[in-house]
């Protein structure tokens, strides 16, 4: 297949590239850079062989994106284009809303004149809120008590989707509820590039391993959990990247919901100790309060994904922080300076 790839230069998108690239699949990538960097695919291609296709536009302007994709063929497209800070969310929500919909919205429009029905979109478990089970299945109830724009913008897109796929019954789509993607590619070439401080965990974690941050707060240690720190589902990124050529094959016209998730839960402590183990490194911290909006414990129950398609992860959590190290050392400033 020839894939477009929205938002095809950041983190998932090219790890994504490259794995699609091994499996004999063509990529095209479109981004507006505006969370990237064009180095990203470069590497790529490096580590590959293989040409990436490259289209800089920003899909909010339908009209440019329409003509920059003008003579680009594409049988399939994965859509990672959009926002996806939190906290940044809640504080400039119509800048949100209007580029993870508006992006939507053209893509659809886009697919449906070139006739082009197969389509992977970047959902997240953020759309179960706060979970009413130890493990989330796909049957959980969806954009209840949401905390944040940019959680309620995957739930509404996944709605605009199961309506384009009302109106227009060729559609094949897969909404692929991530639930916490880490790690980099073993090479350490490509990984994740977080623009200022990191929101998330683990390249915070890999930007005090290397003395970049002189330590982690570790927001609260008073949850109903183990050792009383939040518990989260981490994926491999190369794991996530081939869930994606997975979904892509099995796509049938329709909307199907799936989770990405290894089904395992990791406690932040569990994650520094990992953290330790593979860098070799301290990663001094502190107790802070909770975050605003932090749930207790959020687990995959992946079992859809494996009945359905034979997919699981393979990859531990001492592989993703091994890999994330690889990445954080020999690019200790993401690829600023490439
Ligand atoms: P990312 O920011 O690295 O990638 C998103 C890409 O989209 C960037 O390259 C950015 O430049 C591009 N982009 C943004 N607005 C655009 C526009 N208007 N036109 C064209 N390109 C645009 O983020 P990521 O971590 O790779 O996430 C990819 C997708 O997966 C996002 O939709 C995100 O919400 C979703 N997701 C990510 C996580 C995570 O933890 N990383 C978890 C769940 C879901
Ligand atoms: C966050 C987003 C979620 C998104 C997900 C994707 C929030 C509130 N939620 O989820 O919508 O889908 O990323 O990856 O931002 N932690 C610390 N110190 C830190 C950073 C995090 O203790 O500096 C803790 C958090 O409290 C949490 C865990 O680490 O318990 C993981 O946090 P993070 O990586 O931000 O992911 P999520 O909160 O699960």
């Amino acid at each position: 297949m020839r894939v477009l790839l929205t938002g095809g230069a950041g983190y998932i998108g090219s790890h994504t590239a490259l794995a699609l690239l091994e499996s004999g699949n063509e990529v095209v990538a479109l981004d507006d850079l505006s969370n990237s960097s064009r180095e990203s695919l470069h590497r790529v291609e490096e580590l590959t062989g293989k040409t990436v296709d490259f289209v800089e536009a920003d899909l909010t302007d339908a009209a440019a994106t329409r003509q920059s994709l003008e003579g680009v063929e594409f049988d399939a497209v994965i859509h990672f284009a959009g926002l996806k800070a939190v906290g940044e969310s809640v504080a400039q929500p119509t800048r949100y809303y209007r580029t993870n919909i508006d992006s939507t919205l053209t893509l659809l429009d886009l697919m449906r004149e070139r006739g082009v029905t197969r389509l992977v979109f970047s959902s997240s478990a953020t759309v179960y809120g706060d979970p009413l089970t130890d493990r989330i299945a796909e049957t959980h109830q969806v954009g209840v008590g949401l905390t944040n724009p940019y959680g309620w913008s995957k739930a509404m897109i996944e709605q605009i989707i199961a309506d384009a796929a009302h109106a227009w019954p060729e559609l094949a789509a897969v909404n692929l509820r991530y639930f916490n993607p880490v790690g980099a590619h073993p090479s350490g070439r490509i990984g994740e590039d977080p623009d200022g401080i990191p929101n998330n965990l683990m390249p915070f974690v890999a930007q005090v391993a290397v003395g970049r941050r002189e330590r982690l707060s570790v927001f609260g240690d008073d949850y109903p959990t183990p050792d009383g720190t939040g518990v989260r589902d981490y994926i491999h990124v190369m794991d996530l990247a081939e869930g994606h050529v997975v979904a892509l094959e099995h796509a049938k016209p329709g909307v199907r919901s799936v989770n990405l998730g290894s089904g395992e839960g990791s406690s932040v402590l569990e994650v520094v100790r990992a953290f330790e183990r593979a860098s070799g490194r301290e990663v001094p911290f502190s107790i802070e309060p909770r975050r605003a909006g932090d749930v207790a414990s959020v687990i995959a129950d992946p079992s859809l994904a494996l009945s359905e398609w034979g997919w699981r992860t393979t990859r531990s959590l001492d592989d993703a922080c091994r890999d994330a190290w690889a990445w954080q050392q020999s690019n200790p400033q993401g690829y600023a300076n490439a």
